[in-house]
């Protein structure tokens, strides 16, 4: 994923701690997600436990593979095939980005430092775009706009997209 070994050990000493919640992690998240964008509430018809489940568990998933990138190419293209099934429209990666930073922080409090702040944007810019780029080919990665990855890293999560 392009990410260097400080950044791949940043990303899974935060991990740590938050898998170990999960649950209250996934709720977290969601409910940050919600906040930010009521209107994906609609797309998740399952139940809420179960989906924050398979969400941490692939998670987990690929911050183990992370330094094997090869091995996460075919899951991650699928994954985000599937996610078009599901009604996800590209623009919605930047909200499930800045609500997953959000919980980090919110889980982690002062444990979150800046480095792995500015890991997790990396790694999660990165999977968005690859996400993207393989379930809709016409938008390749503009569909994750900068901005809210920026967002994300400067503590400004939830606010407006409209930064420049
Ligand atoms: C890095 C990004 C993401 C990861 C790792 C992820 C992970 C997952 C996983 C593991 C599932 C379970 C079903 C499956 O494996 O196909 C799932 C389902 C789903 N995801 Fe994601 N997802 C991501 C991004 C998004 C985004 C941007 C949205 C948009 C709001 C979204 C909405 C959904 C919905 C609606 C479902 C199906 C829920 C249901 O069946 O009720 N996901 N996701």
């Amino acid at each position: 994923m392009g990410l260097d070994d400080e950044q791949i050990a940043a990303i899974r000493g935060s991990w740590a701690p938050v898998y170990a919640a999960r649950d209250l992690a996934a709720g977290l998240f969601y409910g940050r997600l919600f906040q930010i964008a009521p209107e994906s509430r609609a797309l998740f018809s399952g139940d809420p436990t179960e989906q924050g489940r398979k969400l941490t568990e692939t998670l987990a998933y690929v911050i183990e593979a992370l330094d094997r990138p090869e091995a996460l190419v075919e899951p991650v293209e699928a994954l985000a095939r599937r996610h078009v099934d599901y009604g996800v429209r590209p623009e919605d990666y930047a909200a499930v980005g800045r609500a997953l930073i959000w919980m980090l922080e919110r889980h982690l409090g002062g444990g979150f430092t800046p480095q792995a702040r500015l890991a997790w944007v990396a790694a999660y810019d990165h999977l968005a775009r690859r996400m993207i780029a393989a379930a809709y080919p016409e938008v390749g990665g503009a569909g994750l706009r900068a901005p809210g990855a920026a967002a994300a890293a400067e503590g400004r999560a939830g606010g407006p997209d409209t930064e420049s």
